[in-house]
């Protein structure tokens, strides 16, 4: 059976799409899904989550620690199957390198997956404090449980 391959993309790829990526890895099976995160920007190449996302993750029993900053790329067209942008920011760049409308079809924001939200975007917790990364995990993570029974159905 194919892999399925899920994108996380934020802006810096150090707050939100570690978390996001590391929540979804969490809950879904390594056989048949492959997850990765990237950033927009090119501000946090090969650097680690920030510390206040490692920490956020650790309560919540997940290791992020050994993630590393990564620029999105038009290749991740070809590589993933589903990318998911945390904001609308994140979704009009990522659209802007789209090649066609092939591209464009696999690029969701990720709080669209749950009617449920009525912000819908993840919110940059990047200036804020530890209240600010909790909100951003529970938000994460109720919207992957959501995609974990979409994906698992
Ligand atoms: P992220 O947060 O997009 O959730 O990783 C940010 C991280 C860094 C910056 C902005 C947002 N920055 O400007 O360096």
């Amino acid at each position: 059976m194919a892999m399925t391959r899920i994108l996380m993309v934020c802006l810096g790829n150090i707050c939100r799409s570690p978390l996001a990526h590391g929540i979804l890895e969490s809950k879904l099976s390594d056989e048949l899904f492959y997850v990765d995160s990237a950033g927009t920007s090119n501000y946090h190449i090969g650097e680690q989550p920030d510390r206040r996302s490692i920490a956020v993750a650790r309560q919540h029993g997940i290791d992020i620690s050994h993630q590393a900053g990564r620029q999105f790329n038009i290749n991740d067209f070809d590589t993933f199957d589903i990318i998911y942008a945390m904001d609308q920011s994140n979704y009009n760049n990522i659209i802007k390198l789209a090649r066609n409308q092939k591209d464009i079809v696999k690029v969701q924001k990720i709080l669209d997956v749950d009617t449920n939200f009525a912000n819908k975007d993840v919110p940059d917790p990047y200036y804020g404090d530890m209240g600010d990364f909790e909100h951003v995990y529970t938000l994460l993570d109720a919207v992957c449980q959501k995609i974990v029974k979409e994906l698992t159905s």
